[in-house]
């Protein structure tokens, strides 16, 4: 079975994260096919609106930390900066069904989607700062400006998990519902989108995301210069070997 599921049916394209076993953490093959995906969906003109879903108890825990680290992001064309920019420019409805833990880009590709569901097991978190990293995804921008400064930097600067209800009331996602449910009401919303004129869809997109298109883009070019520095200093290695081994990584000498 793939560890990305990608299913179109009636307008709408589902692309489902299905690496259980590993809590749905995404290796740079699952970037490449997430990147493939959402481009398929931009070009096919049968696509009229994509969702990203998870599990029931788990959406993603971010990165494959193994696979990171033998293959950490390159550049401009890597997997991930791929799948990054794809959903940052997708110009159709983007939807997302979130249950349970959705850590680092789990979090950070909300951000790009258009309407969020999530279960009311949801638990968000953006620990970069913990693995000795900084933001990706434009989150940088986007949080401060979403959850208003102080609230942002409690969530970048600590890293703590924040739940359903404090992603309601900040705005991240639009409603909260049991978790076995937010995947079928993710499903009729975007059966609904999928009903209208795609091109007022896609013109609606567009109206309200160009004045800040440029500068989200700006800022994930800045924030991969300065992860890709970072992945390279000492904080990083001590978080990173403290998570394979099993133990809380101890920055005291850092
Ligand atoms: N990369 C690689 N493996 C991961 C992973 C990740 N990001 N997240 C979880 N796994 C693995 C665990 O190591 C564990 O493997 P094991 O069975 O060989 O011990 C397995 O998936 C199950 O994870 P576990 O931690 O036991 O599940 P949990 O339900 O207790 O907790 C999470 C789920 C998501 C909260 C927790 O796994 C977690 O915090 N993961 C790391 C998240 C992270 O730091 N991501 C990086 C962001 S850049």
């Amino acid at each position: 079975m793939s560890d990305i599921k990608v299913h179109a049916e009636g307008g709408v394209m589902t692309i489902t994260l299905n690496r259980l076993e590993r809590k749905n953490s995404i290796t740079s093959a699952m970037y490449g096919m997430l990147a493939d995906a959402i481009h398929a969906a931009q070009e096919d003109a049968n696509v009229r609106v994509a969702v990203l879903q998870g599990h029931e108890t788990v959406f993603s825990a971010g990165n494959d930390i193994g696979d990171f680290l033998n293959q950490p992001p390159a550049g401009k064309d890597s997997p991930v900066f791929r799948f990054l920019h794809g959903i940052a420019t997708f110009p159709k409805p983007l939807l997302a069904a979130v249950c349970g833990p959705a850590v680092g880009v789990g979090t950070t590709m909300l951000f790009h989607c258009d309407l969020v569901y999530a279960g009311d097991n949801a638990a968000f978190s953006m620990p970069f700062v913990n693995l000795g990293l900084c933001p990706e995804a434009a989150s940088s921008l986007l949080v401060p400006q979403m959850f208003g400064y102080h609230r942002g930097a409690e969530a970048l600067l600590l890293g703590e998990p924040f739940m359903a209800e404090a992603a309601l009331e900040v705005g991240l996602v639009n409603r909260v519902l049991p978790p076995t449910e937010a995947s079928n009401f993710a499903q009729a919303q975007a059966k609904k989108l999928a009903a209208k004129p795609l091109s007022s869809l896609v013109e609606t997109k567009r109206l309200m995301k160009k004045g800040q298109q440029p500068q989200v883009l700006q800022q994930m070019q800045d924030e991969g210069e300065s992860f890709r520095r970072l992945l390279q200093e000492p904080a990083a290695k001590e978080a990173f070997t403290a998570f394979m081994e099993k133990r809380k990584p101890d920055f005291s000498k850092l």
